[in-house]
């Protein structure tokens, strides 16, 4: 398989995907799409719809998790208007861009985050070709995972921990939270929509857990000696706002060799799949060596 041009196939999905389903309508409100699309269609990795579509493969030759793969898209996105404003991580430039608030001001860029959560739902639900239990197992999956027990979750224990120092666990709770309940939510997603079963879903499941896990442990370790112009944001705002991360728990050298450690254990999980996991085996290893 040419993971590149397979990578390339699917964002090129998602991306035509995601401008169809957020196109603006014309009227009194429509600068709230102007602010929404600024920050969705704007670039990103796409690796979580990527991931829904991927797992969804495994198990059917469909593609009916597409409407929910941008609804992730769209949550994700949301988090990261939320995460980039001053009263957060303070960051001006996100995806290679200035962020949604320094280009639409905080009241629009608030309002923009909230319109891609909520229009998330209405994307998946208008749009779902999943039988009706599949389509409120799967909007469950999403509300979950963007919710207290998940990503907010994640975020609330981040905001706790600024400038002071938190234990190992807690630190592992925030990642899993922060960032591995939307990975987990991709997989979910992709195997609801595939009809697989509660096994599948529980080792699909165990991937995500540590790749989520391996994907923030990158995401400390390139805030440290990432570059700013590949990476299309800024640098050292962990230090700057006085973040517990792995690094500044563990150092550089222990991090990364975490970072193996949980992208191993993610690979070794889809090992019952065998070449069917391919793809999601490359991704992995893509994710462990990004720049981006
Ligand atoms: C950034 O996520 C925020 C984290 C959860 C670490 P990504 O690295 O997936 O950001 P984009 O979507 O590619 O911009
Ligand atoms: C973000 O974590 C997790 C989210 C839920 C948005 P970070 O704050 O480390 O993400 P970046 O580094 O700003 O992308
Ligand atoms: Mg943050
Ligand atoms: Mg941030
Ligand atoms: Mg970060």
């Amino acid at each position: 398989m040419n993971f590149n041009a397979e990578f390339r196939r699917k964002i090129d999905i998602v991306d035509k995907a995601l401008d169809f389903f957020t196109k603006p309508i014309d009227n009194e409100q429509s600068a709230i799409y102007e602010a929404m699309r600024y920050s969705l269609l704007s670039g990103g990795k796409r690796i979580r719809p990527v991931m829904v579509l991927a797992c969804e493969e495994l198990f059917s030759n469909e593609e009916n998790s597409l409407p929910f793969a941008c609804a992730l898209e769209m949550i994700h996105t949301y988090s990261l208007i939320h995460d980039d404003l001053p009263c957060m991580d303070n960051d001006d430039l996100r995806r290679g861009k200035p962020t949604n608030h320094i280009v639409y001001g905080e009241a629009m860029a608030v309002l923009a985050g909230d319109a891609l959560l909520t229009n998330a739902f209405s994307v998946a639900l208008k749009h779902s070709k999943l039988a009706p239990k599949q389509t409120l197992n799967a909007a469950l999956t999403l509300s979950n995972a963007a919710g207290t027990e998940g990503m907010i979750g994640g975020q609330v224990i981040d905001m706790a921990s600024e400038g002071r120092r938190i234990d190992e666990k807690t630190l592992r709770t925030m990642h899993l939270c922060k960032t591995g309940a939307l990975i987990i939510a991709a997989v979910r997603l992709g195997a609801i929509a595939g009809g697989a079963s509660l096994d599948d879903i529980s080792r699909l499941e165990d991937f995500a857990h540590n790749l989520g896990i391996a994907f923030q442990i990158k995401d400390d370790i390139l805030d440290v000696e990432g570059n700013e112009a590949l990476l299309g944001k800024k640098t050292g705002m962990d230090k700057e706002n006085q973040k517990t991360t792995f690094v500044t728990l563990y150092g550089l050298e222990k991090s990364k060799e975490l970072l193996n450690e949980y992208t191993e254990k993610a690979k070794e999980a889809l090992t019952f799949y065998g070449d069917k996991a391919e793809f999601l085996i490359k991704l992995s290893d893509y994710l462990l060596k990004r720049e981006v």
